[in-house]
């Protein structure tokens, strides 16, 4: 089939053309406004190949109390030298460069923006210190995008943002879902979506979308 280049309304664009459009814009929604830091390479070793390499590698000064932790993002290594304070959504956001990761409520843990997935379980990385994911096996908004595909697209075509700030997270929650249960029920959706926040409301759409992802009506 024609990749539903019509059908859908999107003019010469593809769905998975839109899709990916879409996906850059969730990640780049958070740089508006933010005063960019000087970028270096380096202290970064790369493993295994990934489609989802990060955007830019940042290494502020650090102090003598810093420890060097080893994790993996996104099927990326890194060995990152890191304060005892950081958290891992400023790790992630600052120094890799990953801004699908959000802050809809300052870091108390109240909005679910921040949600990434370490070792299977959806966090909350804003709080999570980073130097206790020494070891972690982490995935974000970007990692689902390069993996689940048809996630992203479900997301997209039953328009579930708005002004999407919340969207990389409740994504994040959903693969962490679909991860544990492949054909999840409304209740299921439902309790796993708990904690993410979303001031535009668009809630009953990631119920739709979910489901469509997995192949259920
Ligand atoms: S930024 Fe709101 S829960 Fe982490
Ligand atoms: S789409 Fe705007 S906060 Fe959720």
């Amino acid at each position: 089939m024609d990749d539903d280049k019509t059908k859908e309304g999107l003019g010469s664009i593809s769905r998975r053309e839109f899709t990916i459009g879409s996906v850059a814009i969730l990640g780049a929604t958070s740089a508006a406004g933010q005063t960019a830091k000087p970028i270096t390479p380096l202290q970064v070793k790369p493993g295994t190949p990934a489609s989802t390499a990060p955007a830019k590698i940042n290494t502020p000064p650090v102090s003598a109390a810093a420890k060097t932790i080893r994790i993996t993002v996104n099927t990326w290594k890194y060995e990152i030298q890191v304060e005892p304070e950081w958290v891992l959504r400023d790790v992630l956001r600052e120094q890799l460069g990953l801004l699908s990761i959000k802050d809809m409520c300052n870091g108390y843990g109240a909005c679910g923006s921040c949600t990434v997935i370490m070792d299977g379980r959806p966090i909350l990385s804003c709080m999570t210190l980073a130097i206790e994911c020494d070891g972690g096996t982490i995935e974000t908004a970007e990692g689902v995008a390069a993996t689940n595909p048809q996630l992203i697209e479900a997301y997209v075509m039953n328009h579930c943002m708005q002004c999407g700030y919340c969207t990389p997270g409740f994504v994040v929650t959903a693969k962490a879902l679909l991860d544990r249960k492949q054909k999840p029920e409304e209740q299921d959706i439902r309790e796993a979506l708990g904690g993410n926040i979303c001031r535009c409301g668009t809630y009953p759409q990631h119920l739709i979308a979910i489901r469509e992802a997995t192949g259920q009506p």
